[in-house]
This record gives C-alpha cells, structure tokens and sequence, in this order.
C-alpha cells in the first residue's frame, strides 16, 4: 500500500510538470511536444500499465485496510482522546473515494478521448504536427462546472496527501525521532507545492 503510494506520489509530480508547461506557452507547443512524447514513447506507454496496477493495488488495499479497522473497532469511542496522527488521517477512506470518482472523470475528460476519441491536430511554424491535446484542457476548463469540481477534488487530494506522504514512511518501518519532522516537512512542502500547482492550471486557464 506504501509503496504504491510513493509511486503515485512520484507520478503526480511528473504529470504536474507536464500539465503546468501548458500555462507558459500560448501556443501549446511545449505542452503538446511532451503529451506527444508521452503518448508515442513506447517505453512510458508500458509503463502507464505499471502506473495503472499501482492506482488499483493501491484502491484494493485501502479498501481492504479500512474493512479491517472497522472490523477491529465495531464501535466508535465514544470520547474523542489525543491523537498523535494528523487531522485528515480519520478521513483517508473519504478522501480516497472522492479522488477515485475524480479520477473516473478525470479520464472520460481526457485519456479516453486522447486513447479512442477525436483529438484535433495542429501544426506549428517549425512544421511539426501533433495532437491538440492542449486544446481538450483549455476547453475543459471553460466550463466553470469543471472548474470548481477540479478544485475541490484537487483540495480532497491534497488532504489526502497531507497524510498520505509521512504515513507512506511510517508503515515502511521508517519512523525516527532524529528524521520524522522532516520527512513531515518535505510532505507538507510536497502536498502545497503540488495541489497548489494542479489547482493552478484551471484557475489561470478560467480566469486568466
Ligand atoms: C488540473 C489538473 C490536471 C490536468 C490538466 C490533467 C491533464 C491530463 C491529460 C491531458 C491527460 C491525458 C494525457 C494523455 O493521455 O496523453 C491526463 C491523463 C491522466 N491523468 Fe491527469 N491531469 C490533471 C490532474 C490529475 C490528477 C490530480 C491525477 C491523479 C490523482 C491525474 C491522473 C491522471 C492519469 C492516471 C492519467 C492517465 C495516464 C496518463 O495519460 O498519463 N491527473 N491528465
């Protein structure tokens, strides 16, 4: 469960560098030149298998691990006592579920239409063609409804992280009074830079 969170820990910063590049370049090129590496690079389309198994191993065994607590604990306590875990740790389950139906969403909006659909084509003045897939972003994000549902799934996904990250190293057997606080600092520093950043993208597109 920790390892394929780490992984798609890793995953969301390599999909947010690609994401972002489409906010420094009116024309797209950038953003289309690294969707077309992506989708053409046989190596990273056998990989997307791998990143797929890690988002469903990952989906099962917190299902699986949520069952159990409920299960070891059929009634709740009744007084709330101290807790050394985070705020968003009671709510992984929650958290988790919402950002599974963005994902269902979040694919219908582009991986399907990218992988089976229509996707315009556009050619630059260094003459190379490729897909528009920057144009299915900027589309998308002229709909306010899609505005505000990114943001708040993206929120939820970053209250996710907030505990996800530092708890990942927990359950690996990595906890230590000496490194702890600053594996809890690289996390928080990692879950604001990253849902800021995500969070970004249809902001700037919407408003800018
Ligand atoms: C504003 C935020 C986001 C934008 C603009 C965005 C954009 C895109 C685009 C254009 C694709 C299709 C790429 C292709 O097929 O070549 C894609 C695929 C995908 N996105 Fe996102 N994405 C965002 C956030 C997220 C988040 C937060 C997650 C995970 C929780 C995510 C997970 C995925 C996955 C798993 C795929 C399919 C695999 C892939 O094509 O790399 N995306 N996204």
């Amino acid at each position: 469960m920790s390892l394929a969170g780490l992984f798609l820990i890793t995953f969301l910063v390599v999909h947010l560098a690609i994401n972002i590049l489409i906010l420094f370049d009116d024309s797209r090129e950038l953003f289309n030149q690294a969707a077309h590496f992506m989708i053409t690079n046989p190596l990273i389309q056998g990989f997307q298998w791998v990143l797929f198994a890690g988002f469903i191993l990952h989906i099962i065994l917190g299902f699986v691990l949520q069952v159990q607590n409920w299960l070891a604990r059929p009634t709740r306590y009744d007084r709330k006592g101290h807790s050394e875990t985070s705020y968003f740790s009671k709510f992984m389950i929650h958290t988790g579920v919402i950002v599974l139906i963005f994902l269902g969403i979040h694919m219908a909006n582009f991986f399907f239409r990218v992988k089976f659909g229509e996707v315009p084509m556009i050619t630059y003045d260094s003459g190379d063609t490729y897909r528009d897939v920057g144009l299915l972003v900027i589309e998308l994000f002229k709909d306010l409804g899609y505005v505000v549902f990114y943001i708040i799934s993206l929120l939820l996904l970053g209250f996710h992280l907030d505990h996800g990250f530092q708890s990942a190293f927990q359950s690996l057997g990595l906890y230590h009074k000496s490194y702890t606080p600053a594996i809890k600092l690289i996390g928080k520093f990692y879950t604001i830079v990253v849902t800021a950043g995500y969070i970004a993208i249809p902001v700037v597109l919407y408003f800018f």
